[in-house]
């Protein structure tokens, strides 16, 4: 590669694998004499991903909280996760370590408007993308995630009008693989929003290198790319492409796992406009110190009062059942 393109370009490189900070041994230490468990997003810093005791995507950190038998869930990740950890497993403290981590797409649905639009189609059924608020989660028939959103739209009936929110991204996707006019709400993340067709493409062509997106990208974007697709299945997707290098276009810090899973390939972060990368601003909130201070205070925890919980679990455990 040359000089220039190695500057526009510059492979990913996740840290080489350093001995434990003191602050991790600290976590680490804490965690086992507060019986917790740490939960960890695809998204977060590496160094908290060291210290999880499971990374994942949102189905796999959906069911992992609702099978802990820990005392206390730290969920690293944004508000939306920290809440479905709740709803799905009451009983317990569940804590992140910081409250504002929130989501451009969970932020952009609330709740009174969304019971608008349900009272102008009351024949409808709402499907919600998990990215929502426990109140969006209430007025849910189904929740779904990136990574089972096909296997559950695929098995309602085709005649039967559905509300797809708040992904208007993740929406189409679904309405074009599977041929359906699902109503989309207008929401998106402002993330995987930024990533642009052009710059891929010209990615694409310069490494001689397939590109895999998330579904949240625009509909631009997905179709320059070769798999759309869950942060998870970015990881079986990889391992089995004959390809030994592969673009990567959703937050820089899945890299940390593909890295780790799939060693023998070479994964590159696709650029955007005026950045080499993308990182998502409210995962960001989540680091290593803070992590610390949530497992000595058990705070800031989420608390949902119990009518909330009943109401939202039946659509997160209707999600869990069909798929
Ligand atoms: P995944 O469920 O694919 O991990 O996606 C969650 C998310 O917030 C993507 O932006
Ligand atoms: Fe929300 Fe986008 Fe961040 Fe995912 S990447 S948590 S959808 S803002």
């Amino acid at each position: 590669m040359s000089q220039e393109n190695a500057k526009i370009f510059p492979p990913f490189k996740s840290e080489p694998e350093k001995p434990l900070s003191e602050v991790q041994k600290e976590i680490l230490r804490l965690k086992k004499q507060k019986r917790a468990v740490i939960l960890a997003h695809n998204y977060v810093a590496e160094d908290i991903q060291q210290v999880a005791d499971f990374a994942g995507d949102s189905l796999a950190l959906a069911r992992k909280a609702k099978q802990a038998d820990a005392d206390v869930i730290v969920f690293c990740g944004v508000h939306f996760m920290a809440e479905t950890a709740k709803i799905l497993n009451p009983s317990k403290t569940v804590v992140l370590p910081d409250i504002s981590a929130g989501c451009s797409l969970a932020d952009s649905c609330p709740p009174d408007e969304l019971a608008k639009l349900k009272a102008q189609h009351p024949g409808a059924i709402v499907i919600s993308y998990i990215n929502c608020s426990a109140a969006v989660k209430t007025l849910s028939d189904i929740i779904c995630t990136s990574g089972n959103a096909l296997e559950i739209v695929k098995k309602i009936p085709e005649d039967k009008q559905i509300i797809f929110c708040p992904d208007k991204n993740l929406g189409s996707w679904i309405n074009e693989k599977l041929g359906r006019n699902m109503i989309l709400w207008d929401g998106s993340c402002y993330a995987h929003e930024e990533y642009n067709a052009k710059d891929i493409l010209e990615m694409k062509e310069h490494f001689g290198a397939p590109a895999v997106c998330h579904p949240e990208c625009p509909k631009a974007v997905r179709d320059v790319c070769d798999e759309v697709c869950s942060t998870e299945k970015m990881i079986s997707w990889s391992k089995s492409c004959k390809s030994d290098k592969i673009i990567v276009a959703t937050v820089v810090e899945m890299l940390h796992r593909l890295r780790r899973e799939v060693p023998e390939k070479t994964f590159i972060a696709a650029k955007l406009p005026g950045k080499n990368c993308q990182q998502c601003k409210f995962m960001k909130l989540n680091t290593a110190e803070k992590l610390l201070e949530c497992l000595k205070t058990l705070k800031p925890q989420i608390d949902l009062d119990e009518r909330t919980i009943a109401l939202a679990a039946k659509p997160i455990e209707k999600m869990l059942e069909l798929s």
